[in-house]
């Protein structure tokens, strides 16, 4: 049976698998979710058992498995390096959803859970073209597949780099596959060809050992919360550019060239509109000279996720708290260095903090930025892929958010990288309400299954990293 029309015939088989992957809580950075954590892990490798693989191995790690499947039968075809992540991020505000994360829910043709877009739901996507394929060829594949799924992923794959280096050969592919992004909308496809780095830290600042009455010390004592939103205030400069000193030496500034075809893909006005639609802000901020897709593609930021500090029960309590955190982020483009500019940061908090209190600046972690290349023939198959699937020639465009391990494959298995996403703007991964539109999910599939039979025709040479 032809791959297309198997994949087309069991939709709702397939949306009741989907179902049951996404009721598993799989929340990584939550310690009491280890084992569903490790029941998503089985129930990937489960499904590549299924589908035919031959070599299924869930690798404990010092955190989340890592799940490894292969099937290696088509000796002298390419080699397609899967990649993917089953675990999730957590679902406060849980009070948000109109239906609960890990019960997943289809409505107005969108099904609604935790993890369906980001990153379950594209998991499945390629579990699902693989599974046709090894229908359609009666158990076999004209090219080698293995395909790694992680779940630490929003956790920054803490332990992913590690097996990487000592799996160098268990991973050897010619090409990699990545569905972990989006794209503009369903009638203008797009490709994700670029993605920003990520450096996060913490920064603490301490004023008296103690909390304190705000009556007898305040006026006289350096109000820590009002010392750190002080220092956060003077990371941005009024144009919105970003003040820490050295910040943008070594950004990459976009090519003329670049910029028009950013351009073509959308106006500034129609990027303004749909800003305002999707997020129900009163306008964009940011920095003026730049397009918001460039804003948001192309330059760096630095953002403030969070802030803690004093009093925040209910009703009203007087203190004066001793001491305040925030926790900042940079998203960074090529060519800047993420532990670089962590020491940036550090220097320029340093320099800023006043003689009052005292402040220190911690990292968490960071992830390198990448750019694709978009002239190569891996590339030219999944344009064609897309266009097959969604009916449409795709555009290309950046992306905001980080994959750091984009950057690693590249580097440590030197494969050229197919960012093939097929999320949408409004899905809301991270937040409530993640959802995936079951066209995404099915034109998904059959995109897919066109895109690794076009690999599997490209002779080997011609895959460069
Ligand atoms: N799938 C996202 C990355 C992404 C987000 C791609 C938006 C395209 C558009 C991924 O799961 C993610 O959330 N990554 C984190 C980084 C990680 C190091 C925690 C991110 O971007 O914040
Ligand atoms: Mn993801
Ligand atoms: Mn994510």
């Amino acid at each position: 049976m032809n791959a297309i029309d198997y994949a087309n015939a069991n939709h709702d088989v397939f949306l009741e698998q989907l179902k049951e992957y996404l009721r598993i809580p799989s929340i990584s950075t939550l310690s009491e979710r280890k084992d569903d954590v490790k029941r998503a892990a089985e129930w990937t490798a489960a499904q590549m058992r299924k589908l035919g693989m031959t070599h299924v191995e869930v690798f404990p790690t010092a955190g989340h498995p890592i799940v490894f499947g292969s099937w290696l039968g088509a000796a002298g075809a390419p080699t397609v390096l899967v990649y993917g992540h089953y675990d999730v991020q957590p679902t406060d505000p849980d009070n948000e959803w109109i239906t609960p994360a890990f019960e997943p829910t289809v409505r107005d043709g969108k099904l609604y859970a935790r993890g369906s877009v980001d990153d379950k739901g594209q998991v499945f996507v390629n579990l699902k073209a693989l599974e046709a394929l090894m229908k359609q060829y009666d158990g076999k594949l004209p090219f080698n597949v293995k395909m790694i799924v992680e779940g630490e992923e929003e956790v920054s794959s803490i332990n992913l780099e590690g097996f990487i280096n000592d799996h160098l050969d268990l991973l050897a592919a010619d090409v990699s596959v990545i569905s972990d992004t989006g794209m503009l909308s369903l009638e203008q496809p797009s490709i994700v060809y670029g993605l920003r780095g990520l450096t996060y830290m913490e920064i603490e600042v301490r004023g008296p050992y103690k909390d304190l009455h705000s009556g007898q010390f305040g006026g006289a004592v350096h109000n820590p919360a009002q010392a750190l939103c002080e220092i956060i205030a003077a990371l941005h400069r009024a144009d919105g550019s970003i003040a820490v000193k050295g910040f943008y030496d070594k950004v990459r500034m976009l090519s003329g060239e670049e910029r028009k075809a950013l351009a073509e893909v959308s106006s500034v006005e129609e990027q303004e509109a749909k800003l305002r639609e999707i997020t129900q802000v009163p306008m964009s901020w940011g920095e003026g000279e730049y397009t918001i897709n460039e804003r948001t593609g192309a330059r760096p930021t630095l953002e403030v996720n969070g802030l803690v500090s004093g009093f925040i029960g209910e009703g009203a309590k007087t203190v004066l708290p001793a001491k305040a955190l925030a926790k900042v982020s940079c998203r960074l483009v090529p060519d800047q260095d993420p532990a670089e500019i962590y020491q940036l940061v550090k220097a320029h908090v340093a320099s800023i903090t006043p003689p009052t209190v005292t402040s220190e600046v911690r990292l968490l972690h960071t992830g390198d930025s990448a750019i694709v290349p978009i002239d190569a023939p891996a590339m030219a198959a999944l344009v064609t892929a897309i266009e097959q699937g969604f009916g449409k020639k795709p555009v290309f465009m950046r992306e905001g958010g980080s994959i750091p391990i984009v950057a690693t494959f590249r580097k440590k298995l030197g494969t050229p990288v197919l960012l093939a996403g097929y999320g949408l703007p409004d899905d809301g991964a991270h937040g409530p309400n993640e959802k995936f539109d079951l066209q995404c999910l099915y034109k998904g599939i059959n995109t897919a299954i066109v895109l690794y039979e076009e690999l599997s025709r490209i002779p080997l040479a011609q895959f460069k990293a």
